[in-house]
């Protein structure tokens, strides 16, 4: 299962990376926002520490402005990967960058119809946004299912699905369940990931028996 962190912040991907975790990093640009750096300052330092693909996302609407400006990021790095939201003015861009051997991932899927729609465009990701269907009482795990199992169907269909808007370690382990290529999680969901309370606990006693195991030794 491929990890991408969910962050433009460099000690968020640098604490990951550290667990093992950094296959990836999925950025916005509202995490572009949080980080308070300019998009190709965060992404050049990114590029620096992960080696997988880091996406990148556009602002333009047309397919000339978006293709422009998945040139230029993948300029940067060769392993920047062009984000760009699922509107048909995108997947017409989708399909010029795909021809210039430019990586895509069609973003802001919340649908299985727009999900085919990213696969025939060419598109080398999909991000399936599952919190935020969760958060309008939609179900959003079972999109997930759904898109998985349409694109398994077809040989031909190389695109892959990085589970995203991830809320809930549960979010991690479903996607796991269902096979999806990766997931694209918050620094705040892996540390969520680690905790259980009955680790703590069995900490708390095997510490407290070494201390007696040393007392009866002295
Ligand atoms: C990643 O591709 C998305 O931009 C991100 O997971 C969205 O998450 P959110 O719904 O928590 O903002």
């Amino acid at each position: 299962m491929q990890i991408f962190i969910d962050s433009a912040d460099i000690n968020d991907i640098k604490e990951a990376k550290e667990l093992g975790l950094a296959d990836g990093v999925t950025t916005n640009p509202t995490l572009i926002m949080k980080s308070g750096r300019e998009l190709k300052e965060a992404i050049e330092d990114i590029v620096k520490i992960v080696d997988g693909p880091v996406l990148a996302e556009v602002v333009s609407q047309d397919t000339e402005g978006i293709v422009k400006e998945g040139r230029e990021f993948a300029s940067w790095a060769e392993n920047v990967v062009v984000k760009i939201p699922v509107t048909e003015e995108g997947l017409k861009a989708v399909k010029i960058l795909r021809d210039e051997k430019i990586k895509t991932a069609v973003t802001l899927i919340f649908s299985v119809s727009q999900a085919i729609l990213a696969a025939k465009a060419g598109a080398d990701f999909i991000c399936p946004f599952v919190g935020r269907l969760d958060d309008i009482s939609h179900n959003g795990m079972d999109l997930i299912s759904e898109i998985v199992s349409v694109y398994s169907n077809y040989a031909d269909i190389r695109t892959e699905v990085i589970v995203a808007s991830v809320r809930t370690p549960d979010h991690v382990i479903q996607s796991g369940l269902i096979g999806a290529f990766g997931v694209t999680v918050p620094i705040k969901i892996v540390r969520q990931m680690a905790k259980h309370p009955l680790t703590d606990t069995g900490i708390e006693r095997f510490l407290q028996d070494w201390e007696k195991v040393k007392a009866d030794i002295n």
